[in-house]
């Protein structure tokens, strides 16, 4: 590879038909704007130093390209006259003239950086003033055409405007990637014109200019057209954003993960998967998701920058920022927030949300909770339908379960309030004070049972006739708890709000 190698990307354009206020090469295929797509695939090819040409929304391309490639050198082009203008621009950007000059858009998010390194390679072995990346299309409408003479030698690139009918019919075009000597494009850059129907700068017109000047000029077609293939709508944007999916997800089967359903399941970039990792159908692994060996994700799953260990189990679950141990079970209808952590061998069943919960090895959460700002031991258990009342209405606060305890279920642990080791709550606990280790709490009321109510209260229904099919006695005085005289209030006698006598024996 050269030792001295600039490489420019334009991104000035204005990219009007995404009719968006996001700058064209920032929207998102597979989880990365299309020009950093675009950087990665140049930083493949080490070069000396990168010239972004921004104009168009710079004020939110220019950042993100330095956030991707912090060594940049930027070029502004306040007005977008054509490709040759911009690289006019990036070349006394760049302050050198010397080595391989290669030219790239900041749209092509499949573009691969082995391409562009085949490309440089076969440009400097053929020692020319100007290579083209072309590629051979059966629609190639809008694009330039690469127009050779009789014995194949590359003459020109005629744009589709300026073309002749015999021109439009060459299926060969230019890729928009060209590779140049630096000296003879610094030099040829000032001599373009712009008498052409766009009234353009075309960058284009060196490959003229270096024919006349009898230096050689090449171009070599790049099999793989959709790498070079740009989104100028959404609809573009969407077809390419499917097929960099099919060549992840394809990248990934052959590297030993089983995908039963290509077709429903979406990897982003930068998502690293184990061996023998199982994806079932309707998933989508985002961000920085990692999954570890013999995993088994989805069906119809969604995680983003989370962690999966080995052999986890994760079922119709939607994960944002979450780590699930090794060996450990999360859903169905699971939904992991920020800051959940599963220790290996632990469960976060159906119905629970978890958020900046730290569950340790082997704790379970099995069944229709809420479990927020906490801490869960090793080993314990949280009953079905639990809920960590984290938030009082202005601050937040952290329960503390200790390990190997034993919650009832329906509980409310109130926060600030801590549980601990080997401790247990009865059902239907409220747990608002701590609970030492060892200890049952129970905070519901004793039970009581009054005898007869159905049958008084309730004649005539379906209730009614079962309660006296099963020989039930039509009792005491409705009010009178049986089995539980020491404990009398005015409320929580087993009835409703709304359906309390009034005038039962307690009032
Ligand atoms: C260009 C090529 C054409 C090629 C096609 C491939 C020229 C004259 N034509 O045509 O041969 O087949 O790409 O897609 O080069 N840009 C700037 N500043 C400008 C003009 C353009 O930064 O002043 C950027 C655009 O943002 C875009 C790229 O350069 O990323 C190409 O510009 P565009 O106007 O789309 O060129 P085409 O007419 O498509
Ligand atoms: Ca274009």
């Amino acid at each position: 590879m050269t030792n001295n190698l600039t490489v420019i990307v334009l991104a000035a354009g204005g990219g009007t038909r995404m009719r968006s206020k996001t700058p064209k090469v920032l929207h998102p295929v597979c989880g990365r704007s299309m020009v950093g797509h675009v950087l990665r695939a140049v930083a493949a090819v080490e070069p000396e130093r990168v010239v972004a040409v921004v104009g168009h929304q710079r004020e939110q391309v220019a950042p993100h390209v330095q956030e991707h490639l912090p060594d940049v050198v930027l070029a502004v082009q306040e007005e977008q006259l054509g490709t040759g203008h911009a690289v006019r621009i990036a070349m006394e950007a760049a302050g050198s003239t010397s080595g391989t000059v290669l030219v790239a858009y900041g749209d092509t998010p499949l573009l691969e950086g082995e391409s562009l390194r085949a490309f440089v390679a076969e440009h400097e072995a053929a020692e020319r003033a100007v290579s083209i990346l072309s590629g051979i299309l059966q629609e190639p409408f809008g694009y330039g055409r690469v127009v050779r003479d009789a014995d194949g030698d590359v003459l020109a690139i005629v744009e589709e405007k300026d073309a002749t009918p015999a021109q439009r019919d060459i299926y060969e075009i230019n890729s928009g990637i060209l590779a140049f000597d630096g000296a003879f494009l610094a030099e040829a850059l000032p001599r373009i014109g712009n008498d052409n129907v766009k009234g353009e700068y075309y960058l284009t017109d060196t490959v003229q200019l270096a024919r006349d000047a009898g230096l050689t000029v090449g171009a070599h077609p790049l099999a793989d057209v959709l790498q070079t293939e740009g989104a100028n709508d959404r609809a573009q944007l969407a077809e390419l954003g499917r097929e960099m999916n099919r060549r992840i997800v394809t990248r990934w089967m052959r590297a030993g993960v089983t995908v039963m359903d290509p077709a429903t399941t979406w990897i982003e970039s930068d998502v690293v998967l184990a061996q023998d990792v199982t994806i079932l159908p309707g998933t989508q692994l985002l961000g920085t998701t990692v999954v570890g060996e013999d995993a088994v994700v989805g069906p119809d799953t969604t995680l983003e920058d989370c962690e999966v260990g080995v052999g986890a189990r994760v079922v119709r679950t939607h994960g944002q920022l979450a780590v699930v141990g090794d060996g450990a079970n999360v859903g169905p209808f699971a939904y992991l927030r920020p800051g959940t952590k599963l220790g290996e061998g632990g469960k976060i069943g159906t119905f629970v949300e978890t958020k900046n919960a730290d569950l340790a090895a082997g704790a379970k959460v099995p069944h229709l909770s809420y479990v927020g700002d906490a801490e869960v031991g090793e080993g314990t258990n949280i009953g079905a339908g639990t809920i960590f009342a984290n938030y009082d209405g202005v601050a937040k606060h952290r329960t503390t379960i200790g390990r190997q305890a034993r919650t009832g279920s329906n509980n409310t642990f109130v926060a600030p309030v801590t549980v601990g080791d080997g401790a247990g709550t009865g059902a239907g606990a409220v747990v608002r004070r701590d609970v030492p280790a060892g200890a049952l709490a129970v905070s519901a009321g004793p039970q009581r049972n009054l005898e007869g109510w159905t049958l008084q209260r309730r004649p005539g229904t379906a209730q009614a006739a079962a309660a006296e099919a099963a020989g039930a006695s039509t009792g005491s005085p409705v009010g009178t708890p049986v089995g539980d005289t020491a404990h009398k209030t005015s409320q929580g006698d087993g009835t409703r709000v709304g359906e309390t006598p009034s005038t039962g024996a307690e009032s």
